[in-house]
């Protein structure tokens, strides 16, 4: 089955306000209308939600969030459930993003519980791996990947895996401008592929697509794109300027 490439915005924390990110939105919808072939995806703050879905109908804009916690509700202050996420129209969550693996100290299990979480929910987790600056001047990329994996994926099953997307972010190119190589890029998504087709088979490996995400740009989506492992971008802050995010969209 061939695979539909996935190209998703994930604003982080920002614009500063609502009236900003519902006219982002609208711009993003107007700049990629009638655009085929690729799923787009808004993932805003959680404030953003509603407004940036409305702003989106129609469009076949997707929209996503940035975080869930692993209860559905109760007595945790400051937390949002898939639940909750679930019902403002989200169909995806990001799991272990690098800033929330450092800044809010996630460690594997709970991105783990999350993953789960946000499957058993009917969601799409998109998982986000990737090593340090440090560990990728050591050589140690594929090996940080895999731990990852292995711990973030625990009890995930093969029929789940078609609901999981894979977003290799290496930590040193995210918001630098040291976007990596085409080269290093395919190198890494295809060990990753082939360690999904180690735990679950070639067949599921085949089907399951794998962001690239680190200061993803209009000048260097092309080249990426072009990667045969490489199915979408996880884009931040290019995501912030609608015609940046539209010519990302309409990589070629
Ligand atoms: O989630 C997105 C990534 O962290 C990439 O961010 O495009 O600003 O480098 P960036």
């Amino acid at each position: 089955m061939a695979r539909t490439p996935i190209i998703t915005g994930n604003w982080k924390m920002n614009p500063g306000d609502m009236a900003s990110a519902v006219q982002l939105a609208a711009d993003v919808a107007a700049q990629t209308k009638g655009l085929e072939g690729v799923e787009v995806g808004i993932i805003p703050p959680y404030p953003f939600v509603p407004p940036v879905r409305d702003a989106l109908k129609g469009s076949g804009i997707t929209v996503g969030a940035q975080n869930a916690f692993v209860e559905d509700k109760g007595a945790f202050t400051g937390a949002v459930s898939t639940t909750m996420l679930l019902s403002v129209g989200c169909e995806y969550v990001l799991c272990g993003h690098s800033e929330r693996r450092t800044i809010f100290k996630e460690d594997n299990a709970l991105i783990n519980s999350k993953v789960l979480k946000v499957l058993s929910k009917n969601m799409r987790p998109i998982l986000c791996i990737g090593e340090s600056k440090e560990e990728y001047e050591s050589g140690l990329n594929k090996e940080v990947c895999a731990v990852q994996l292995g711990k973030n994926l625990a009890g995930v099953t093969a029929e789940q895996m078609k609901d999981v997307v894979i977003a290799y972010e290496p930590v040193w190119a995210i918001g630098t401008g040291l976007v990596a190589t085409p080269e290093v890029a395919q190198s890494v998504h295809a060990y990753i592929r082939s360690w999904l087709a180690g735990k679950y088979g070639q067949a599921v490996a085949d089907d399951v697509r794998i962001q690239y995400g680190g200061s993803v740009t209009p000048e260097s989506v092309d080249d990426l794109m072009a990667c045969p492992d490489i199915d979408g971008a996880l884009v931040g802050g290019a995501s912030l300027v609608a015609d940046k995010f539209a010519r990302i969209c309409r990589f070629q």
